[in-house]
């Protein structure tokens, strides 16, 4: 007879989740941590009288394995009632919770502790291993994933970079964490419409456009667009510069660049079909080359939008509406929204300018009413930088008042700045000038191992995927909102907690399995004796190993790719801790079998942590 699920022995227990109307959703089938939940609140609800779902939601993963596995913290489900101490109710309780002879004894533990205001509950150490090992060896890369959401759509917008401009460390930030979010949501059973909202309109693209005239080379766009289209900014830009300070012409003579620019751009603007066309060429040709770099993180967009994208009748319709709520007044020609009624930190704010030209507020209007209509989104998620918070509230808030309903659907993500990120030029172009130059320094770092670098089939991919994993951890590794500086040694080194750390110990954890040889193949169908993992060190790491699901929870809530960086850490670090007592060789076939099964559980749950930041786990390096 096939062993019961764990919810099967929930309803043996006469434990029914689905009938306690718990605010989040359970899974113990896919999550052993939800198991214990629901059975440790099942018996606290009972010796308390507090309701079930309200001791469920209480109840905290801790994330140091001696202070227990669960915790509660008293106060929250006593919530303000009088005349009991929780510093004592604690010991009373946690008491009846391990008394064999109690009615309240709760099954599959190890021990209860009362300490502080809190009961802490550490798992029974065979049970954990039992229930947490087959499970992730039978989900694999779908370990952690929980279906959270059934037929929700979310728009993620994320990276923008702006065409011919350098790509700033800012919308490094952006790529990275747009990239893992749009992960995360994907695996948690989200409907994911990830969009790259790039800078490709305004008058700058009428100087790019006179400046490639004057300065282009069809050869050079079509090797590098990007490159290239900097430099010829850069070029025009200059000769603007020169014709102010040297007053070669007047303000507003028609031949200066200046001028040439505008109306180049106000051809644009009106639709000219000759004027779009070399534009539109620009933004192709780096659409094409975003695309491959955008690939070396993992990264492949559902959408490249655009600022010039945003139709004009959604930014008419918007004006239209600000009218007819009497939210605009006019100053010397250009219409202002006064948003302090609303928010005094909004102040107010321009939404067109005295030639009736647009604005990136207006657009950011219109793109959000368009985005709407196209994908019915049940969410939609900007990640920008938070210097740019008071624009994004402002847009929000805008849309707010113009009575869209979805407008509360919109959600900010922003992060701090990143220090002094420059490649050995000294200049940021663009990503790949970055992570060429990361790559090239990693291949550097593992020229000097020599043995080892000699056993690397393609070192040029693996420094590539290494030297990616780098920039990606350091840049995930502190809370979002940080600033951080960019410290080139820091990040590339193999010891302490960095990304080609994190990659040595997945590619250690592969060579167990590759050192098993024909025992690895027969992990599928073998019957595992668990119980021949008796060490402390098996139970720990199968109690981090079982956080996972938890972990990846509280990372979406607050989309905060640092919560998934510090698992892997203490993940990694308590594999490396096991390695010197679980030996795999030259052990008897039962024992071996049992401690590979636990690496190659860690091993998966090190890999799926890893492939949802963004990261190409690496097998050897
Ligand atoms: N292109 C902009 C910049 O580089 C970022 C765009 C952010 N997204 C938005 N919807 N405004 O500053």
């Amino acid at each position: 007879m096939a062993p019961l699920s764990l919810s099967e022995q929930l309803q043996q227990l006469s434990i029914n989740p689905t009938e306690k109307n718990i605010k989040s959703l359970t899974f113990p089938n896919e999550n052993v941590v939800d198991f214990y939940r629901n059975l440790i609140a099942d018996k606290i609800s009972k010796v308390s009288g507090i309701d079930y779902n309200i001791v469920y939601e209480a109840l905290e993963t801790v994330n140091s394995l001696e202070k227990g596995d669960l915790s509660i913290p008293i106060p929250r489900i006593l919530r303000g009632k009088k005349g009991v101490n929780p510093r004592e109710i604690n010991h009373e309780w946690a008491a009846k919770l391990s008394d064999k002879d109690s009615e309240f004894f709760i099954p599959h533990l190890k021990s209860v502790k009362a300490a502080e205001i809190f009961i802490a509950f550490y798992f029974d150490q065979e049970f954990i291993i039992q229930n947490t090992i087959p499970l992730v060896l039978a989900k694999n890369q779908n370990y952690g994933s929980l279906k959270l959401v059934e037929n929700k759509k979310i728009v993620i917008e994320f990276s923008s970079p702006n065409i011919a401009k350098p790509f700033h460390a800012g919308h490094l930030r952006s790529t990275i964490i747009g990239g893992f979010l749009s992960n995360l949501y994907k695996f948690m059973g989200w409907d994911v419409v990830s969009m790259n909202y790039l800078g490709d309109w305004g008058k700058q693209f009428g100087l790019l456009a006179i400046g490639f005239e004057r300065y282009g080379s069809e050869e050079a766009l079509l090797n590098d667009p990007i490159n290239h289209l900097f430099e010829v900014y850069v070029k025009i830009n200059g000769d603007v510069t020169k014709e102010k300070e040297e007053e070669i012409f007047t303000e507003d003579d028609p031949k200066s660049t200046n001028n040439l620019a505008r109306q180049y751009f106000k051809r644009m603007e009106d639709g000219d079909e000759e004027a779009l066309k070399i534009w539109s060429r620009f933004r192709e040709l780096s659409i094409e080359k975003y695309i491959s770099t955008y690939a070396r993180l993992n990264i492949a967009y559902d959408v490249y939008s655009g600022e010039s994208q945003v139709p004009k009748e959604k930014m008419d319709e918007a004006l239209k509406l600000m009218h007819e709520k009497d939210l605009i007044h006019e100053d010397k020609g250009a219409k202002l929204i006064d948003l302090t009624k609303f928010n005094k930190k909004l102040g107010k704010t321009l939404v067109t300018k005295s030639d009736g030209t647009s604005l990136y507020l207006t657009r950011d209007v219109g793109a959000a009413i368009d985005r709407y209509e196209k994908y019915k989104f049940d969410k939609m998620i900007y990640v920008i930088a938070m210097q740019q918070d008071l624009h994004t509230a402002q847009f929000f808030e805008i849309l707010k008042q113009l009575g869209f309903e979805w407008a509360n659907r919109l959600e900010h993500v922003n992060f701090g700045m990143v220090q002094g990120m420059s490649t050995r030029k000294g200049t940021v172009v663009f990503l790949d000038n970055i992570l060429n130059d990361t790559k090239d320094k990693m291949h550097e770092v593992m020229k000097k191992n020599e043995a080892k670098y000699n056993q690397i089939e393609d070192p040029e991919k693996v420094s590539d995927l290494i030297g990616v994993s780098a920039v990606m951890i350091q840049d995930m590794q502190a809370k979002r909102i940080n600033n951080y500086e960019f410290k080139w040694e820091r990040m590339l080194s193999f010891e302490g907690d960095t990304g080609p750390y994190l990659q040595y110990a997945h590619s250690r954890l592969k060579s167990v399995e590759r050192n098993a040889g024909a025992l690895f193949d027969e992990l599928k169908s073998a019957n595992i004796n668990y119980s021949l993992l008796n060490e402390e060190c098996a139970a720990n790491l199968t109690r981090v190993i079982a956080q996972f699901p938890d972990v990846l929870r509280v990372a979406m809530k607050n989309h905060e790719p640092s919560t998934i960086c510090t698992y892997l850490f203490r993940l990694s670090h308590q594999v490396s801790s096991c390695y010197d007592i679980l030996w795999v060789a030259g052990q008897e076939k039962d024992v071996a079998l049992a401690r590979l099964a636990l690496y190659s559980a860690a091993r998966q749950t090190l890999f799926n942590g890893m492939t949802l930041l963004g990261l190409t786990p690496v097998e050897r390096m």
